[in-house]
């Protein structure tokens, strides 16, 4: 057989053993979901839509995508919708690196636009964070004329951290019109800072090297339907178009989503969960000076030492977390915010494990 040596090569996906073997009743901080569940709404269209999966889906994911587009302001043709947003990241790879192109992102950041970018025999370009953040300008220095893609997770995963409307800015003037900046936006929604960036808008005034992606696996808690979305420019958008797979979007994701989209209420209750998480996490924790990084998202990065033993220790108390040495940020985990219950239980064991 020819295998593709840079698919050969390719570490497979392996959560990590301890989260791999998670025993029924361990509390999961490690995947940054909805604690609050899915909206009452999409559950009551899943169990509709269940009733028909002897059918095919709509291969357009048309109600969605136009619900999306209504919800948003835009036209239908500058939305695309995905098996999750990571399925875009792998469209992008798919449709825009040849052999050797290159495309930069941060280290220490979701992991995808890495692997994919090997899958397509590209070069990922690594840049270090700066105060565990994007450094847009070396990021946009690290840009040859072999770049096609640039990574911009805002929020980053894992550190919750977000770059400014000004640092954008910049970056958006330096880069070239001929190198795609993909801003992955999955936890968008629980931005609280004023001077984040308003990407739409871009997209809105005519931009054409820009693409935001948005997920319904975070706020919405719809990680299990897998299903995501971009915005994007129309002529992007339809070459893209034409690389995904038919049905690539389940017609129980298509319906829950778009019963998610006008569940507000639901979303505003899990964004005020995650932001009153996010204060007394940031309290706790600086209480054990585990050095919180401050985070804008549903998770938060704290230094514990070593993660591994950590995250180990973690696990035996019922609780998995995500170590951070395999992102390249030695010494952290990642913690999800659960349940005020289940914040409760953890920092008691948390509190148990560093007093050892
Ligand atoms: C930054 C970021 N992008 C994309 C994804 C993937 O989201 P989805 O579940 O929509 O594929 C995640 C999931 O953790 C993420 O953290």
């Amino acid at each position: 057989m020819h295998y593709k040596q840079h698919i050969a090569t390719l570490p497979p996906y392996k959560p990590p053993k301890l989260i791999r073997q998670q025993p029924a009743g361990v509390v999961k901080l490690s995947s940054n979901e909805n604690p609050l569940g899915p909206s009452p709404r999409a559950l009551a269209a899943l169990h509709e839509a269940a009733t028909q999966v002897h059918r095919y889906p709509d291969a357009g994911s048309v109600a969605l995508r136009e619900g999306i587009a209504a919800r948003f302001g835009l036209p239908p043709e500058m939305v695309l919708c995905t098996n999750g947003s990571d399925e875009m990241v792998f469209l992008l790879a798919l449709a825009f690196l040849r052999e050797g192109d290159q495309a930069v992102m941060a280290h220490g950041s979701f992991i995808s636009y890495y692997l994919r970018t090997i899958e397509m025999g590209g070069q990922p370009v690594r840049v270090p964070l700066r105060n565990f953040t994007h450094d847009l300008s070396a990021m946009a220095g690290a840009v040859t004329d072999r770049t096609r893609l640039l990574f911009l997770c805002n929020p980053n995963n894992p550190t919750g951290t977000t770059n400014t409307a000004a640092e954008i800015r910049q970056l958006l003037a330096e880069v070239p019109d001929d190198v795609l900046i993909v801003a992955d936006e999955a936890y968008i929604e629980f931005v609280e800072r004023t001077d984040y960036p308003d990407l739409l808008a871009k997209l809105r005034n005519g931009r054409e090297n820009l693409i935001l992606l948005r997920t319904f696996a975070k706020i919405y808690g719809l990680a299990g339907l897998r299903l995501g979305y971009a915005f994007g420019h129309p002529t992007v958008m339809n070459y893209l178009e034409r690389a995904r797979p038919t049905f690539n979007v389940n017609a129980l994701a298509q319906a829950a989503g778009l019963a998610a989209l006008a569940d507000e209420a639901h979303v505003v209750r899990s964004r005020a969960h995650a932001n009153a998480c996010r204060a007394q996490f940031m309290n706790e924790l600086h209480a054990l000076d585990l050095a919180p990084i401050a985070s804008e998202t549903n998770f938060i990065a704290a230094h514990v030492g070593d993660d591994m033993a950590v995250t180990a220790a973690l696990m035996e108390a019922g609780f998995t977390v995500t170590p951070l040495s395999g992102w390249g940020i030695p010494g952290y985990i990642r913690i999800s915010f659960g349940t005020d219950a289940e914040n409760a239980r953890f920092f008691g064991a948390l509190r148990q494990i560093l007093q050892r």
